[in-house]
This record gives C-alpha cells, sequence and structure tokens, in this order.
C-alpha cells in the first residue's frame, strides 16, 4: 500500500470519514504555554488544530498531501483568523528553513527510511521555536490499511535524530485524553516537544 495523494483523497472522502472537528488535546495542552507566532501545520487533515491555533492569535501556514482535504479545511476555516492553505509534500520536499515558531505534526508518517525528510521538518523551527510531534502508540505488530507502523518513526526515533542545538522538553508515552475513535485500540499517545535553543552551545 502507498500512501499517496489518491490514498490520502480517498481516506479524507466521504462524510463519514471521522474527523472529530476539534483540535488535539495534546496539542492544546503543548501549545497552552506559548506565544502566538508562526506555525506551521504539517498534515493538517481537515484543519481542526489550525482554526484552533488561528483562534489563539497564531499566524498558521497548514499543509496537506490531499487537495480533499485542503478544500475541506478552507471551507471550515472561512472567517476563521489567519491560515494559508499550502498544497505540500513535506516528505518529498523540504518546508522553509528556520521559518516557523511552531512546528506541528500530529499523527503524521515519515518513513524510517527517510531521516532526511525528518531532519528537514525539524529544520523548519526557527531558533527559540518548538517541535511538536504526536503519534498513537502502536505495537509494533499492528498494521493499519496494510501498512505496518513500525515503517514510520516515532516522535522518539525523531528525538533521537535533533543535535545539540536542541533541548527536548517532552519525550514520553502518555495515555490518550480522549476515548479512541471507532475501531481504534491505541490507549496511549508518544508525544515530542522540543525547543530549538536561540543560540546553540558549541
Ligand atoms: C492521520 S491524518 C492526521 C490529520 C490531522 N493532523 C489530525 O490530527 O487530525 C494524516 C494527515 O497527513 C496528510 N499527509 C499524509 N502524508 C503526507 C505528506 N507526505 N505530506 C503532507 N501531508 C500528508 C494526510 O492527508 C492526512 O491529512
Amino acid at each position: 500500500m502507498i500512501m499517496d495523494e489518491k490514498f490520502w483523497d480517498d481516506m479524507h472522502s466521504g462524510s463519514g470519514s471521522g474527523w472529530s472537528g476539534n483540535p488535539n488535546p495534546v496539542l492544546v495542552q503543548q501549545v497552552a504555554d506559548l506565544k502566538p507566532g508562526r506555525a506551521l501545520d504539517i498534515g493538517c487533515g481537515q484543519g481542526d488544530d489550525a482554526r484552533w491555533l488561528a483562534s489563539k492569535g497564531w499566524t498558521v501556514t497548514a499543509s496537506d498531501i490531499s487537495s480533499v482535504a485542503l478544500a475541506r479545511a478552507a471551507e471550515r476555516a472561512e472567517g476563521t483568523g489567519d491560515i494559508t492553505f499550502v498544497h505540500a509534500d513535506y516528505v518529498a520536499e523540504a518546508p522553509a528553513a528556520a521559518a516557523f515558531d511552531l512546528v506541528t505534526l500530529q499523527y503524521f508518517a515519515i518513513p524510517k527510511a527517510n531521516p532526511a525528510a525528518a531532519r528537514a521538518i525539524a529544520d523548519a523551527v526557527a531558533p527559540g521555536g518548538t517541535l511538536l510531534v504526536v503519534n498513537h502508540d502502536v505495537g509494533a505488530d499492528q498494521e493499519w490499511n496494510g501498512i505496518k507502523p513500525s515503517d514510520f518513526f516515532e516522535p522518539h526515533g525523531i528525538a533521537e535524530l535533533l543535535d545539540e542545538s536542541w533541548t527536548i522538553e517532552v519525550d514520553e508515552t502518555r495515555p490518550r485524553s480522549t476515548a479512541p475513535p471507532a475501531g481504534a485500540h491505541h490507549t496511549h499517545d508518544t508525544v515530542l516537544r522540543a525547543r530549538r535553543l536561540l543560540r546553540p552551545t558549541a
């Protein structure tokens, strides 16, 4: 199974596609104490996090590989703060370097075979800014739509790619704060929150 644009367009199509309309609880918890600035939401889906960030005063760039998701997100976001929607595949191409005070990835899959993509995404964080990566804590033997989650970076694996110009603030597995959607079994999330130092130590 290839998770290309068609795959994600199909996931986002139809009315029963399971998108809650609410921001992700870990994002809300982790961003509450940050000063609003420029945020990049990678794999924004139907824009629930982007709308919440904009409502809190962030200037949001919300990106997704799926045109269907972006069309829905733009429709839902009409009249909500400062959001620019961008059609991009940030596994294949790098986002602008050092351009954002917050880069958030909520349940976004980066293949372990492509650590350069993970590094480029981290590099989009400006000095002093925050990288937030959240995923489901899935067993290594589980599969989703024929895809093995163990082929993709967990937040902790991305933490291991960060050099001394970062402070790791959170790197943990924690119980989900909301019940999993119907059909899902994961009870825990994995969370990385890292801050890029203003002046890296030599
Ligand atoms: C599991 S969904 C999560 C959506 C949203 N972040 C949320 O938490 O509701 C993953 C999202 O990433 C998008 N996506 C998958 N691969 C992508 C890629 N290579 N580049 C950009 N977006 C991608 C999908 O279209 C989908 O919207």
